[in-house]
């Protein structure tokens, strides 16, 4: 596909879990990558996945307005990433994930940058969840400014540096106990970090725009399934307790406190349905691709946790 043979693209967010595979394929298919960080010296482990010079770090703060018009001017494609799973006192859900993108919508050149933003599978469906309505609206807006854009919404990913499994399975190292939280009902459609990149590469060789995509892997299963694969996986029992949503939320609310929380507030309010793909239309069998189930990938990357 020559036509994307070194064009420019910017990732936001792109020392990321997600963010560090995309950029590998961005690199495989030749575009010129820009990384805006907060900490460029904590994203040089990304150098490696490019030739000399394809990766570049550079300084940024959301907050600069001026340094955010010169890197979309400079761009062809624009993708961001940045997103956060709790709020701490400097950074609440609609600073990042809506007026950020925002303000990148409104200095793009209509008929030049292509914009992808990654929001989150259900977010159209979870309004009462600070989490969803904060990306929603972003999507929202995306949609009735731009011209050229798209919309990745992707289920739970999963990959060896995910926030979810890894946490589980450290979590199973010191407690006997795992929680399930109101039982652990909400279904989940977990999709491999791969396939999102796979995803994201298809569309841009395809040329396709202005859609939304959710992205699921090929299985459905609850968060009690969820654990109870994580258990198989790495060999160890440990006892499923159930937590009931108000037993749930007091939890949250001391966990909240912590710098790095467990569990929040926002966080319980996404369980109360369920994460899966709804619309048919724009998906994985839109694009040929046949994602990867959990179970094949997670005995690869869980190994340092397994009891042998
Ligand atoms: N992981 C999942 O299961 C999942 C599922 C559905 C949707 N998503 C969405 O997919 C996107 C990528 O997810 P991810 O798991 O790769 O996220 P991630 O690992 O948490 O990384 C996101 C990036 O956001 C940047 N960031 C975080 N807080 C920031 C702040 N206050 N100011 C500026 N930058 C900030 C960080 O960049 P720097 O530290 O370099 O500045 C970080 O590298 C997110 O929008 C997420 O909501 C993820």
């Amino acid at each position: 596909m020559d036509y994307l043979r070194n064009l420019k693209v910017t990732v936001f967010g792109g020392t990321g879990f997600l963010g560090r595979h995309l950029i590998k394929y961005l690199c495989d298919n030749d575009f010129i990558v820009k990384v805006p960080t907060r900490n460029p010296a904590k994203g040089y482990f990304l150098q490696p996945l490019g030739d000399v010079g394809q990766i570049n770090l550079i300084k940024f703060d959301i907050s600069d307005n001026e340094k955010l018009k010169n890197l979309i001017k400079d761009s062809d494609i624009v993708i961001n990433l940045i997103g956060i799973l709790y709020e701490k006192k400097r950074n609440d859900f609609f600073e990042i994930h809506y007026d950020f993108v925002k303000r990148i919508v409104n200095n793009i050149k209509l008929n030049k940058n292509f914009f992808i933003q990654v929001s989150a599978l259900g977010v159209n469906k979870f309004e009462n969840s600070l989490y969803s309505k904060s990306k929603f609206d972003a999507d929202k807006y995306i949609e009735k400014n731009l011209k050229k854009f798209l919309i990745i919404r992707p289920g739970l990913i999963f990959g060896p540096e995910d926030d979810f499994f890894n946490k589980f399975a450290k979590m199973s190292l010191f407690s006997p106990l795992l929680p399930l939280i109101m039982g652990g009902k909400t279904k989940f459609q977990p999709v491999y970090v791969e396939d999102v990149c796979k995803g994201i590469i298809k569309i841009l060789k395809k040329n396709i725009k202005n859609k939304i995509f959710e992205f699921g892997g090929p299985d459905i299963f609850s968060f009690k399934e969820l654990l109870q694969i994580l258990l198989k996986t790495i060999n160890r029992k440990r006892i499923l307790i159930y937590i009931p949503r108000k037993i749930a939320i007091l939890m949250a609310k001391f966990f909240q406190i912590l710098p790095n929380p467990l569990l929040t507030e926002d966080q319980i309010k996404l369980l109360d349905n369920d994460n899966i793909v709804l619309n048919t239309n724009y998906t994985f069998r839109y694009l040929d691709i046949n994602p990867v189930s959990l179970e094949l990938i997670l005995p690869e990357y869980l190994k340092r946790f397994k009891k042998y």
